[in-house]
């Protein structure tokens, strides 16, 4: 449970909001880089904590994102013209470059030299892992790019698809981190009683994020750990399962009701094959069946995210939603547009819920007294989520951090 104040604290990230500061102090995905596919292609509506932007490719290629609405009064950049290295707003043709600058005003006298002093507000981008990332923070803050692991390999070796959740970030972000939920919201019809509840749970905070490890006893002398990394300030690595590709999840605040999930499967060592990627289709239930035109999912809230009551009642599903993806998204929607986490009651399987909202509530604090916030050092994202055998308590929290550094080689990367 929190206080009124804090859940406004983790919830809300739109500018001037302590979490909204805070996201802005780290590189945030904006959209897949084939959504801009050639230079001068048309312009793309973004929505980031709260900001309605617009994504352009220029003439030369490279990417910016710009505030939706004219700095001369307010029209749509979304319906400029995307030419010669720049957008131009078609309702007077005022024209801004990826920096900003006001580069032509046709609509003043040609000796105004007024276009020198008019800017958009504009982000900073790069691309990286098929995806574009900008930074809105300060520049003079602006931190070196992550050094996460999918974003580092090749693009036939990944695979991301992204669909919007109708509620607040924070909801998606924790039920990411939710170890007990696998036993009941995902698995239930399959798993009996809570045989594989995890008997031990040990949030570890570290340099990057945190450490979530969710210890079963598994027949041996000691338990058989699930660990699973959080990067700041939203990314989840997912610990592999045999012979699966590796995947990640992002959970990217669109404004404080609505966030753009993206989920991520990816091989180091070879391109995924077309059964990898059939399979992470079909299993999310999601990509493949957006509504036409749009990134809403077809089972949403208006149709009850079509729950099948017969197989719900019979035990073929646990719940009667289809796909792991639609049963995160329907029951953490239906928590409402933003948790009311006053009226919460939290058990011992919440542990790594209740460490992941201090760790966030202390970051801010952390940026509110100018200090180094954790994941400045962009090659302390170097870990993967990792299942092992450790003992519990003490042993564990020292033992996990340099054991998922460990896990990664660099030199298997391309
Ligand atoms: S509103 Fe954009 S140029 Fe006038
Ligand atoms: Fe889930």
């Amino acid at each position: 449970m929190l206080t009124r104040e804090e859940n406004d604290l983790i919830t809300r990230t739109g500018p001037g909001t302590s979490m909204g500061i805070l996201m802005r102090r780290y590189w945030i995905p904006a959209l897949f880089s084939d959504q801009l596919p050639s230079p001068d292609c048309p312009p793309v509506r973004v929505k980031l904590l709260g900001e309605k932007l617009v994504a352009f490719r220029t003439t030369d290629g490279n990417v910016g994102l710009v505030d939706e609405r004219c700095p001369h009064r307010n029209a749509s950049m979304f319906f400029g013209r995307n030419e010669e290295n720049g957008l131009r707003c078609v309702y007077h043709g005022w024209k801004f470059d990826l920096e900003g600058q006001c580069t032509d005003m046709p609509s003043e006298p040609a000796e105004s030299n007024f276009k020198r002093k008019v800017k958009i507000d504009a982000y900073p981008c790069v691309e990286r892992g098929g995806m574009v990332w900008a930074y809105m923070g300060p520049p003079h803050l602006k931190p070196g790019f992550p050094a996460i692991e999918w974003t580092e390999v090749p693009a036939s070796h990944r695979h991301a698809t992204r669909h919007i959740q109708e509620c607040n970030w924070f909801q998606g972000f924790e039920g990411g981190f939710d170890a007990s939920h696998l036993t009941f919201l995902h698995r239930g019809d399959i798993i009996a009683g809570n045989a594989l509840l995890p008997k031990y749970y040990q949030p570890v905070p570290t340099d990057f994020g945190m450490l979530f490890g969710s210890g079963r006893e598994s027949g041996g002398p000691l338990p058989t750990w699930t660990v699973e990394a959080m990067l700041m300030p939203f990314h989840k690595l997912i610990a592999l399962q045999a012979n699966r590709p590796r995947g990640a999840h992002i959970w990217v605040p669109m404004d404080d009701e609505s966030c753009m999930i993206y989920s991520i499967e990816y091989r180091v060592e070879r391109p995924l094959s077309v059964a990898d990627i059939d399979r992470s289709i079909a299993w999310k239930y999601i990509h493949a069946e957006n509504l036409p035109g749009s990134e809403r999912c077809v089972s949403n809230k208006d149709n009850n995210y079509r729950i099948d009551r017969e197989r719900q009642k019979s035990g073929a599903s646990y719940t009667g939603f289809t796909g792991f993806g639609i049963q995160d998204c329907g029951i953490q929607e239906s928590m409402g547009p933003i948790s009311d986490r006053t009226r919460e009651h939290l058990g011992t399987s919440d542990i790594h819920l209740i460490q992941l909202r201090r760790y966030m509530l202390r970051a801010m604090k952390t940026m509110e007294a100018g200090d180094d916030l954790p994941g400045s050092d962009p090659d302390s994202y170097k870990v993967r989520s990792s299942i092992l055998k450790l003992p519990p308590g003490r042993a564990f929290d020292e033992a996990i951090a340099p054991l998922v550094r460990a896990e990664v080689a660099p030199a298997a990367l391309a």
